[in-house]
């Protein structure tokens, strides 16, 4: 397994100037991503997903710790790529307009831009609907223009800040499908943040187990071995749904004994 980015005693404490107080978001972090794996975050509200998503996106940085990338580049903007819950899209632009952002703002030509923006149109099952504006499209078919957005900056790392939690069950269940097959077919890393125990079982190859303020790693599931497609009735899925339930349950517990001792 080829290590890709080492992230080292990461903790991150943040002033919050209006009441003068500081909150320790992450404490500690030690975590490596593999290059090609399918990692899940995992943890309570509040617990510093997102925070640390940030981090290796480059937007914001570390208190104290580092994160290395292997791959040299002079920031690690160039080397990741967010998709947030949020579509954040460009609604001036039309969908191939949206997804050849990338390669326009790298001066890839307007030919072969088009053409890299349409092979990511296709893999995301949006053929068709290359002229439309975001606002003319579902929740569903927005999140799918982000990502081939996304995929069209080549980056090493795609970050996921929970992007199917505003959909419907049904539309999420069809992305999920899609996205591992995605996943499979790009080989890219996904660094994926949920708060669904079902997702982090049907996504991922590792779940790492955060603990609730300030974020800790506290324990890493590797469930790469449990044969895909997955659902979440088979024997061995159950058993670890169980253990992650159990998981959230006590820091959720812990998180909210500690709110009213303060
Ligand atoms: N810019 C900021 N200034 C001050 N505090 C912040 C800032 N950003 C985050 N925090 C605090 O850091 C902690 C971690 O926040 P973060 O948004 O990373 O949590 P999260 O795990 O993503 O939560 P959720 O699951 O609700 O999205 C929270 O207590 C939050 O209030
Ligand atoms: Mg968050």
């Amino acid at each position: 397994m080829e290590n890709i980015c080492a992230i080292r005693n990461l903790t991150k404490v943040f002033f919050v100037e209006r009441t003068g107080e500081y909150v320790h978001a992450l404490d500690r972090i030690d975590l490596d991503l593999n290059r090609s794996e399918f990692l899940i975050l995992l943890g309570p509200s509040g617990c510093g997903k997102s925070t640390l998503l940030f981090m290796l996106s480059g937007l914001d940085h570390p208190t104290s710790g580092e994160i290395t990338f292997t791959e040299k580049s002079h920031d690690n903007k160039r080397l990741t790529c967010t998709v947030f819950q949020e579509y954040a899209l460009f609604p001036w632009r039309t969908v191939i307009d949206n997804v050849a952002f990338g390669p326009e703002m790298r001066r890839v030509r307007k030919r072969a831009r088009y053409r890299e923006a349409e092979r990511y149109i296709e893999l995301v099952n949006l053929t068709g609907f290359e002229t439309r504006f975001p606002n003319e499209l579902s929740g569903g078919m927005r999140q799918r223009v982000a990502l081939a957005r996304a995929l069209a900056n080549d980056p090493e790392v795609i970050l996921f800040d929970e992007p199917l939690a505003a959909l419907d069950a049904q539309t999420r269940r069809v992305l999920q499908t899609e996205l591992v097959s995605i996943w499979s077919k790009t080989k890219k890393t996904f660094v994926y943040v949920t708060h669904s125990l079902e997702e982090a079982v049907l996504l991922g190859e590792r779940i790492v187990l955060m603990s609730s303020r300030p974020g800790r790693v506290k324990e890493i599931i590797d469930i790469a071995d449990i044969p895909r497609p997955r659902s979440t009735t088979n024997e061995r899925e159950v058993k670890v749904l169980a253990m992650l339930a159990e998981h959230i349950a006590a820091e959720v517990d812990k998180s909210m004994r500690r709110e009213r001792e303060l």
